[in-house]
C-alpha cells in the first residue's frame, strides 16, 4: 500500500514511479490531451518527464503526483505543483493532464483544488500560478473553478499564455 500524498472525496494523489510509465504513455500518446503541447511524448520523452518529476520530489519537495480513483485505484491522470519560469522569475505552477477517457467528471477541478490548498498550506507556497495556452478552454476553467484569477498574458513556449494565480 503506497502512502498518498493526498486525497479527497473521491481521488488518491501519490507519488509517481518509473513503473507509471504504461499509465503517462495513456495520455502522452493521446494527440487530443497533447493538444496544447508542442506534440506527442515517446518513450524515451516519457522516461525523462518521469525523471523530471523524481528531481522536482527531491529538489522542491514538490512535483506532479499520480491522481487514482480512490476506491479501486484506477489511474486517472497526474495533478502537482511544478517550478515553473514565468517572465525570469521561478513561480510554482500547478499543472494537472488528464485521461481522456475521464475528462467531464470534475476530476482535475477536485485534484488541482486539493493541490492548491496543500501548496499553499502545507508546502508554504506564497503564490500558486497556473501558465495557459490561450485556447484551451477546459484548462481555463478548472483554473478559474478552484479560485484563480486572470493576471496577465506572456509569451511562454513559444506561444501566449495566460497566467492565472491564487495566493494565501
Ligand atoms: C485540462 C483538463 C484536465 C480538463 O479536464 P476536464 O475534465 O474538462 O475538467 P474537470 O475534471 O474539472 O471536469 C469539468 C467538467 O466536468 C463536469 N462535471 C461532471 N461531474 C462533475 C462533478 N462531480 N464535479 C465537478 N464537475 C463535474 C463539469 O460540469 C465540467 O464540464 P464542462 O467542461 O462542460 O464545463 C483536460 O482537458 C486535460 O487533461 N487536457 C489535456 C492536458 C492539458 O491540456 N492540461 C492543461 C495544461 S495547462
Amino acid at each position: 500500500m503506497v502512502t498518498p500524498i493526498l486525497s479527497t472525496k473521491r481521488l488518491s494523489l501519490r507519488k509517481m514511479k518509473v513503473h507509471d510509465f504504461k499509465n503517462l504513455m495513456e495520455i502522452f500518446s493521446d494527440p487530443e490531451a497533447m493538444k496544447y503541447y508542442p506534440a506527442t511524448k515517446n518513450g524515451k520523452q516519457t522516461n525523462e518527464w518521469i525523471k523530471w518529476t523524481l528531481d522536482n520530489y527531491a529538489k522542491y519537495n514538490t512535483g506532479l503526483w499520480i491522481v487514482e480513483d480512490k476506491t479501486s485505484g484506477e489511474f486517472l491522470g497526474q495533478c502537482g505543483i511544478v517550478p515553473q519560469e514565468v517572465d525570469g522569475v521561478i513561480e510554482m505552477g500547478i499543472g494537472y493532464l488528464f485521461a481522456r477517457r475521464v475528462w467531464g467528471n470534475g476530476y482535475a477541478t477536485e485534484a488541482a483544488l486539493a493541490c492548491t490548498n496543500y501548496g499553499l498550506q502545507q508546502l508554504k507556497f506564497r503564490k500558486i500560478v497556473a501558465l495557459i495556452d490561450v485556447k484551451n478552454i477546459p484548462s481555463i476553467k478548472v483554473a478559474e473553478r478552484i479560485g484563480m484569477k486572470f493576471k496577465k498574458t506572456t509569451i511562454k513556449w513559444g506561444k501566449k499564455v495566460y497566467v492565472y494565480s491564487v495566493s494565501k
